[in-house]
């Protein structure tokens, strides 16, 4: 690998300890993925900060003690648990113990205490064509797909290495040419415009493309209108959860693709898949599995974290209703956003239907042993995914209106859809 006269004395320790050790495995990494150099990164986004281990505590600590510092700005992804809600949540008082020595390391490496997987929605938004190094399967999803900023599939802790080195080497998704897609996905005849009027359909679609394509780079054409920016969160999370996708192109919506040609190097032989509602139908049924009774014990919002436009939402769904009393009606979302629907007062109106609200911690960790939770009916593509093969409960997929309504009602409501058939 070609370093610069810096490179070589961060990787001969000139500027360090952590700085060499980050340097040396990044180099190894460099080598391994044929790397010709080293690049610069502008940003960081740190997931090394759900709790699932003694190891992962103590190398925090280790890196904190031996004075390593972010290079770049770095952003920390939810961690496991509300910090300060966690005994309402049930969490283990072990599992905060080890989330506060987490925040406390990373926090003096130099890491911003926002502690969300939407790190866009809480200020933290790189600029096309920028390379940085994330790790959290939706963000890094988003960042290359929605952003066009440049990042690979940087699992923790290599992140944190990358950050504190502020460099990572050349190869990947930082690499133009790599940034092709390798094959189209269109839609079929039977999948109409008007059914796009469905929101769940960006959801179900994200995840039959992801199963698909697994974690190569392929575009989707003929999504008939533009998304929301929280139909593209969403978009990016189920991708990254039903394959191992870390970019995606959508042609005429996402900034890599606005037509075929500037995508798809050779469309005439470009490999092509047709999807139609018998997948859609399908995947569907793979989301919902309810359990004998039809009864949810808890809708579960916020993964990835929730929108100030997402509580806006529910706030109107809702209208003068309240949570039912056999429900729990569980919101996340990030400190950010948290504060800002507070200071608006949109969070006192949420909180007064019946709704809990948490920050900083994810999801995915909810204490479903110790809730006695069988069913969670939730809006996320990534939830439900997950659902089957972590968590353990039975997920039912719907419309984050169809949530507010089955939450009102106390049983499971969803409309009939197109694709069910
Ligand atoms: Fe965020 Fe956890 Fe879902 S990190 S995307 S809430 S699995």
């Amino acid at each position: 690998m070609t370093l610069t006269d810096y490179q070589k004395e961060l990787l001969d320790g000139k500027h360090g300890e952590a700085r060499e050790m980050a340097m040396k495995c990044l180099y190894d990494i460099g080598l391994y993925n044929n790397a010709e150099k080293f690049i610069e990164i502008l940003y960081c986004h740190d997931d090394s900060t759900v709790y699932f281990g003694e190891a992962q505590v103590l190398f925090a600590e280790h890196l904190a003690k031996i004075g390593a510092e972010f290079a770049v700005p770095t952003s920390t992804n939810a961690c496991a648990l509300d910090m300060k809600r966690w005994e309402y949540q049930r969490h283990e008082i072990s599992w905060m113990t080890a989330t506060r020595r987490i925040e406390a390391s990373h926090l003096k490496l130099g890491a911003a205490a926002c502690f969300t997987c939407t790190p866009y929605q809480a200020g933290f938004v790189p600029a096309f064509g920028q390379d940085i190094a994330c790790a959290e399967s939706s963000v890094i999803a988003y960042y290359n797909s929605v952003v066009g900023a440049r990042t690979n599939r940087y699992g923790g802790p290599l992140e944190l290495l990358a950050g504190i080195a502020g460099f990572v080497p050349y190869f990947g998704l930082h690499i133009p040419e790599n940034r092709k897609a390798t094959g189209l996905m269109i839609l079929g005849d039977d999948i109409t415009e008007d059914m796009f009027n469905e929101p769940s359909i960006f959801n179900i679609i994200a995840y039959t493309f992801g199963k698909k394509v697994g974690d190569r780079v392929w575009a989707l054409e003929q999504i008939p209108k533009a998304m929301t920016m929280d139909q593209l969160k969403q978009f990016s999370a189920t991708v990254a959860s039903s394959g191992g996708i870390a970019l995606y192109h959508l042609i005429g919506i996402t900034p890599e693709a606005p037509t075929r040609e500037a995508i798809i190097n050779d469309i005439k032989n470009v490999e092509t898949v047709t999807i139609g509602l018998k997948d859609l139908y399908e995947t569907e049924q793979e989301f919902s599995n309810m359990n004998e009774t039809g009864q949810i014990d808890l809708i579960s919002l916020g993964c990835p974290h929730f929108s100030f436009a997402e509580f806006m939402e529910v706030d109107k769904y809702f209208g003068d209703n309240k949570v039912c009393a056999k429900t729990e009606f569980w919101v996340f979302t990030s400190r950010t956003t948290y504060k800002v629907a507070h200071d608006s007062g949109l969070l006192d109106r949420i909180k007064a239907k019946g709704i809990k609200v948490f920050v900083d911690g994810c999801t995915m960790e909810y204490p479903t042993h110790n809730w006695g939770t069988k069913s969670i009916m939730t809006n996320s593509g990534k939830f439900a995914t997950y659902c089957f093969n972590k968590v353990g409960v039975h997920p039912v997929f719907g419309s984050l209106e169809e949530c507010v309504k089955t939450a009102i009602e106390g049983k499971v409501i969803k409309r009939r859809k197109p694709w069910w058939i």
